[in-house]
């Protein structure tokens, strides 16, 4: 029988790659691959890394560290905010609120400058356009609203959360970021203020729905 040469030339492949799956299931193949393949692990030893292999001069690390100046800037400004809100208040469980939650928000001033520290650089601040505009809302809401109104404090509440929302989409970006980068001190201390802020979300919450709106809904003009 005369075998065209195209056949000859398949049929030598078919004997080839049968030979090379045989009685290999997925994960042997993977790690068949792997083994003739060292080049993989070496260059990824070769890199510039810092513990737990990962990049020290990364553009992420760079970002990370813009990012930590950016809420550092809020944090500072939010303890020069948070008095006059208390201030501004006329229930007293949201002055007491306020207040309590300068306290806490020091601290997180505190830990801020901890997280430079830890990652070696100087604690600094780069203005945070975002929170300058939630604050200068929070200002006009005083502004446009009644000293002593249950509407006030509505609307302070509201000021306040925008504040909370801001701080809690910033804590939680950074703390996965911190992971990535294998910073596992720094993730501790922005998850511990991440908490914080959501708690202090929640109180604003519970003054809103427990009395506040309810007055402020009963106020006539
Ligand atoms: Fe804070
Ligand atoms: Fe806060």
């Amino acid at each position: 029988m005369i075998i065209p040469a195209m056949s000859i030339k398949y049929l030598n492949y078919y004997i080839m790659s049968t030979k090379h799956s045989n009685g290999n299931n997925g994960s042997h193949a993977s790690t068949v691959n792997k083994e003739s393949n060292p080049h993989n692990e070496t260059n990824t030893h070769n890199k510039s890394t810092s513990h737990k292999g990962k990049a020290t001069d990364s553009r992420l690390e760079e970002f990370f560290h813009d990012e930590l100046k950016d809420i550092y800037w809020a944090e500072t400004h939010l303890v020069k905010s948070l008095p006059k809100m208390a201030k501004a208040a006329s229930g007293e469980e949201l002055k007491d609120a306020f207040t309590e939650h300068l306290t806490v928000t020091k601290e997180h001033v505190n830990r801020l400058d901890k997280v430079f520290e830890l990652l070696g650089h100087k604690a600094e601040a780069k203005k945070c356009e975002a929170m300058e505009g939630i604050l200068k809302e929070g200002e006009s809401i005083i502004d446009d609203t009644k000293d002593g109104t249950a509407t006030r404090d509505a609307g302070l509440i509201m000021a306040g959360q925008k504040v909370e929302h801001y701080e809690i989409a910033t804590y939680g970006a950074l703390a996965r970021v911190a992971r990535s980068l294998g910073h596992d001190e720094v993730v501790k201390i922005l998850e511990s203020t991440l908490a914080e802020e959501k708690q202090a979300d929640e109180n604003l919450t519970q003054l809103a729905e427990s009395s506040i709106n309810e007055e402020a809904a009963e106020e006539v003009k």
